[in-house]
């Protein structure tokens, strides 16, 4: 305890001494409380603070703090923002922190939840925003290291009841040219809706592996076919999905992470077509170039799968930036 009240000593910053602060004439007073710099009225905190935002060293933190500060002030006046209302959000923050732990990230959660994390991500790949993009959003459920799966493998590791699902999908460059070699991370929810994280009915990394693309930048595995889900309601971000009778679920889709030096690691989600959720995604993740067609079969088929039928193909290509490869961290272990 003592050392704790020690490094809190430390991070104070000194005081000084009555005398030395007081020591200004009446003429130096004067000139202060006539100086344009004194706030007057409410008009006068913006430029204020933009003027103290400026000295920020750092030039990318100097931008971000001067666009912050201008949108915020301007929200705050546009909707002319209560003492009370103040209070209330920085209450909503310190929820946010309280409710996230080492397996939840309600601020994420959050980001997706007002389309923020899909704006971040549009903004940064398809050129810039110019273009369609595979890339999407990782998730809260990437692990590393899930199994390697030779093509046409399955990701089943325990018994998982539901419609097969046979995926065939292709890797590909900006040119069209195949991408060889890459490693790809496949993970999917169970037919119910869970994770083998999240369900103790399921293998550890069940419907999760890794493959490698051929030389035409081919892959193909076996699964059953994944449902959509609701995301975590019991914190802020379920408050504000009833405070706007939004429906808490994601359409069922397909996790990729496709790593290959050169490219930019890509990050994606495959959104099934018949969704009933496909238009109204609580996390604003579906885009058009995301949605795969999940082709339904009556005909049993060996090679497609060993689960009888009826079962669902998915045909799909995915579309690599030139780029770094790098990593993300991975929420979960
Ligand atoms: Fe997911």
């Amino acid at each position: 305890m003592r050392q704790e009240a020690q490094a809190r000593q430390a991070s104070i910053p000194p005081r000084l001494p009555v005398e030395a602060k007081s020591r200004i004439n009446q003429q130096e007073r004067d000139k202060r409380l006539k100086s344009p710099d004194m706030i007057k009225h409410e008009s006068d905190v913006t430029p204020a603070v933009l003027a103290v935002m400026e000295q920020t060293q750092d030039p990318r933190l100097r931008q971000i703090m001067i666009s912050l500060i201008k949108h915020l002030h301007g929200f705050i006046r546009d909707v002319h923002l209560t003492e009370e209302e103040l209070r209330t959000a920085a209450r909503l923050i310190i929820s946010i922190g309280q409710q996230s732990s080492d397996t939840h990230n309600e601020a994420i959660l959050l980001a997706g939840s007002l389309g923020i994390s899909s704006l971040v991500c549009l903004l940064n790949n398809g050129e810039n925003g110019t273009k369609e993009t595979s890339q999407s959003l990782l998730g809260p459920f990437w692990r590393l290291n899930s199994p390697q799966v030779e093509n046409g493998g399955s990701l089943l590791r325990s018994p998982t009841p539901g419609p097969a699902l046979f995926m065939s999908a292709r890797v590909i460059d900006q040119a069209g040219q195949p991408v060889i070699g890459a490693q790809v991370d496949i993970w999917h929810s169970s037919p119910v809706g869970y994770y083998e994280n999240q369900d103790q009915a399921q293998a550890d990394f069940n419907l999760r592996g890794t493959f490698t693309t051929n030389e035409e930048g081919r892959f193909w595995f076996r699964s059953v076919r994944p449902a959509g889900y609701p995301v975590p309601t019991n914190g802020i971000v379920g408050q504000l999905l009833s405070a706007q009778n939004r429906h808490p679920y994601r359409p069922a889709h397909i996790h990729a992470l496709i790593f290959k030096p050169g490219f930019k690691t890509l990050i994606s989600q495959v959104y099934a077509d018949d969704d009933p959720h496909l238009t109204t995604d609580v996390q604003f993740g579906v885009t058009r170039a995301l949605i795969g067609h999940f082709e339904r079969h009556e005909e049993p088929h060996a090679q497609a799968t060993d689960a009888g039928s009826p079962w669902y193909s998915l045909d799909y290509t995915y579309v690599m930036e030139q780029g770094e490869a790098r990593l993300p961290t991975p929420p979960i272990k």
